[in-house]
């Protein structure tokens, strides 16, 4: 059986082109005018986009105290429901526990999803076992490994461990990714806040300056640098940590920033002068920012030295946020954001022309897919690629409510807000996913997409000597520029 999608625009990172798409067997088999199949499906005043890729979720995470609330099951159907069709969530080991015995329960939980996932793998402390079993889980089709530089007493690692596991990164050809905030100071400053009685959520992002962020960002750059390895950095919130990315993408060096679609669109007056669980439900690492820094990141988006929009998946109920009333550093950090990912980066991005819809298409899915390694799988409207596709109505409306939201918790950070541009139909390899306002696609439908190392980085790229001698582009999840 054969599928068409007809009478639709194609929009690619780099291309805008009227043609049909025949589908069969989950992949493209062809693009082009008058396309017949057995099955149409009708993309008059549509977009035609590859399927958004979610590189940043936590779907029922364990994590202070709690597990987050959306699982694979009701996160994939956010996903779909917002023209996402495949989430990258982060295999978390309790320190001590081994990565491979993470990564079971991992693959236990997924089994419900009803779209396309793949994994990062944590990396919550270090060890010989650890060091061992990052080749296991590179083997299993997981190439990028998360670090966090924050949540000290928890998941926080060393600067000792950072260079110790970025070092191994390196000799697998795998990508380390960290979140970069000074946990130390980040320690100090909310012990300091409580001490003097400020125990509101509005603390949180006292404590959290950009400092710390940018402080953290500048040193994993340049650790990852001495370990001679590429970085992604995850949930860029502030001028401080882009610049640092911004320099050192000049230097030549392969660094990835990653901006939120909450950092872009909400800030800081969120926690200030509102009542305890309006801000409590915003609260996340980093927190949101001002104006400037969010201009910044939307100018990175444009320019290239941001490279592309996650949401940090990270949803807690009200219920769940109340654990920190009275101490702002029990309430559980995370936002939620899958479903308004890509409506809301349209709104407040295409519609305003603040990016282009092929530079949204390279933020939201394309450049995702390439420094992940799962390029042209994933990211792309090609012959042969996985017929995970977008219909995209630019001309539909509506108002974001947690009333209507697929999301498990009672409450949606974006509540209000109205955005144009959504998705008519969500196909996932093949099958429809989305459409009519409901998920078509049952649990399990959801695989696994196994991403392979790139070319193992034994040393450091980023000499000018290096730089100016002619060396090829290798297939690779470490792509050679472009990104
Ligand atoms: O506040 C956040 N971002 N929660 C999720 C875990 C993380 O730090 O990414
Ligand atoms: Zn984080
Ligand atoms: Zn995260
Ligand atoms: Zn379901």
């Amino acid at each position: 059986m054969t599928k068409v999608i007809k009478n639709g625009t194609i929009v690619t990172a780099d291309l805008t082109y009227k043609a049909d798409v025949l589908i069969d067997s989950g992949k493209i088999i062809e693009i082009g005018p008058n396309l017949k199949g057995d099955e149409e499906i009708d993309a008059t005043g549509c977009y035609v986009m590859p399927g958004g890729i979610d590189p940043h979720t936590h779907l029922e995470m364990p994590f202070m105290g709690t597990y987050s609330s959306d699982d694979f099951e009701s996160g994939t159907r956010a996903a779909l429901a917002g023209g996402t069709t495949m989430v990258v969530d982060f295999a978390l080991p309790a320190p001590g526990e081994g990565l491979l015995e993470a990564l079971k329960r991992w693959d236990n939980k997924s089994t419900r999803a009803h779209c396309d996932y793949s994994f990062h793998m944590a990396i919550t402390w270090w060890s010989e076992q650890v060091f061992n079993e990052m080749k296991q889980v590179t083997e299993r089709g997981i190439n990028t490994f998360k670090h966090f530089m924050a949540y000290k007493g928890a998941l926080m690692v060393n600067d000792d461990e950072l260079y110790s596991s970025f070092k191994r990164c390196a000799e697998l050809g795998a990508i380390p990714l960290v979140h970069a905030e000074n946990g130390d100071v980040v320690a100090e400053l909310s012990a300091k806040l409580l001490a003097d009685g400020n125990n509101g959520p509005e603390g949180h992002a006292y404590s959290r300056p950009p400092q710390v962020e940018g402080e953290a960002t500048n040193r994993a750059i340049m650790i990852a640098d001495m370990a001679g390895v590429p970085l992604y950095v995850v949930h860029t919130s502030c001028e401080e940590s882009h610049e640092a990315i911004r320099r050192a993408k000049m230097q030549g060096k392969r660094v990835w920033g990653e901006p939120l679609i909450q950092h872009l669109t909400l800030d800081e007056s969120e926690y200030f002068d509102k009542d305890w669980d309006h801000a409590a439900r915003r609260v996340m690492s980093p927190p949101f920012r001002n104006k400037q820094h969010q201009d910044s990141l939307w100018a990175g988006l444009a320019s290239g030295s941001l490279s592309v929009v996650a949401t940090d998946h990270c949803a807690f109920s009200t219920e769940q946020k109340r654990y920190g009333v009275g101490d702002f550093t029990k309430i559980p950090n995370g936002t939620g954001g899958l479903e308004d990912r890509m409506p809301m980066l349209w709104t407040y991005g295409v519609e305003t022309g603040r990016i282009t819809m092929n530079e949204f298409v390279a933020v939201t899915s394309t450049n995702i897919a390439k420094i992940l390694n799962v390029y042209p799988k994933k990211g792309a409207v090609l012959v042969g690629a996985d017929a995970d596709l977008v219909v995209w109505d630019p001309e539909a409306t509506k108002t974001i409510s947690a009333e209507t939201q697929q999301s498990a918790i009672d409450y949606n950070v974006f509540e209000g807000k109205e955005v144009k541009g959504l998705p008519r139909y969500t196909l996932s390899r093949g099958v429809v996913a989305w459409a009519d306002g409901k998920i078509q696609t049952p649990e399990g439908h959801g695989e696994f997409v196994a991403r392979d190392p790139g070319m193992p980085v034994t040393k450091a790229l980023s000499t000018w000597k290096e730089l100016t001698a002619p060396r090829p582009v290798e297939r690779s999840g470490i792509p050679a520029t472009g990104v």
